[in-house]
């Protein structure tokens, strides 16, 4: 099975792919994810794509689905695509490479969340720095014991773009770039939305049904 999940900066894609992951043994490509290890490890196209992303602004097409080319070329299948695709380029792209592997996608799942929700989420997260379990201070706090709760790391990051300036940009770049996927797909037949506004079991099992 392979799924995109759709939807606004903080709308809760890294934290259900990273239980589509577990739950469903399907593999998570989150484009930010990889950008931000090539930036923290200081590779040429790291330092690229730094100041585009602390800004909220899109990194180029080329380069993420440069990315999500390496990823696919791999090998495997079942794969969750989180914050990939973003632009109509990029979702071309996708298809083409997905057809090349013999692969279809199965269900874009789009997380509909309101904007003022988006800011407390983004300001309130951080992310443990040993596995990435995502956390936020209002709905799920780092434990008591200051270990956390998947791999027992001690050191939690807070991202570089989760401030009200990048947000807003992001945000800007949602409407403007990526929102047309929704119609994209739609038109294509595989388009479903879920309502991201729950709690986060909630939104799991509304995922569940989506993708039953
Ligand atoms: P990316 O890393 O993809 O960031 P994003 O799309 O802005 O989305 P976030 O990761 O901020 O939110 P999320 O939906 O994953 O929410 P989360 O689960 O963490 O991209 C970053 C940057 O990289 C881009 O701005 C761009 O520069 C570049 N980039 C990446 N991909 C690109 C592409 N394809 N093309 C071009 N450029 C690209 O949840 C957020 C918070 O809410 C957490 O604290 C979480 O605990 C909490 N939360 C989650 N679900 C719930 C819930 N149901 N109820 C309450 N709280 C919840
Ligand atoms: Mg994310």
């Amino acid at each position: 099975m392979n799924i995109i999940l759709l939807g606004p900066p903080g709308a809760g894609k890294g934290t259900q792919a990273r239980i589509l992951e577990t739950e469903r043994g399907l593999t998570q490509l989150s484009t930010g994810d990889m950008l931000r290890e090539a930036k923290d490890s200081g590779t040429e196209m790291g330092k690229m794509v730094a100041g585009v992303m602390a800004r909220g602004e899109l990194v180029t097409d080329e380069i993420v689905i440069g990315l999500i080319r390496e990823k696919l070329a791999a090998g495997g299948s079942g794969f969750i695509f989180d914050g990939f695709p973003r632009t109509l380029a990029q979702a071309d792209a996708l298809g083409a490479l997905l057809e090349e592997m013999n692969q279809t996608l199965d269900k874009v799942v789009e997380l509909r969340v309101d904007d003022e929700a988006l800011v407390a989420r983004i300001t309130a997260r951080s992310t443990c720095g040993s596995c990435g379990e995502v956390y936020n201070d209002l709905t799920k706090p780092i434990p008591a014991d200051g270990k956390c709760s998947n791999c027992g790391g001690t050191e939690f990051k807070r991202r570089a773009d989760d401030n009200e300036e990048s947000l807003k940009t992001r945000l800007m770049a949602y409407y403007k770039q990526t929102s047309p996927l929704i119609g994209y797909y739609y038109a294509k037949g595989n388009h479903a939305a879920v309502d991201g506004l729950g709690e986060i079991d909630a939104v799991k099992a509304e995922i569940a049904i989506a993708l039953a």
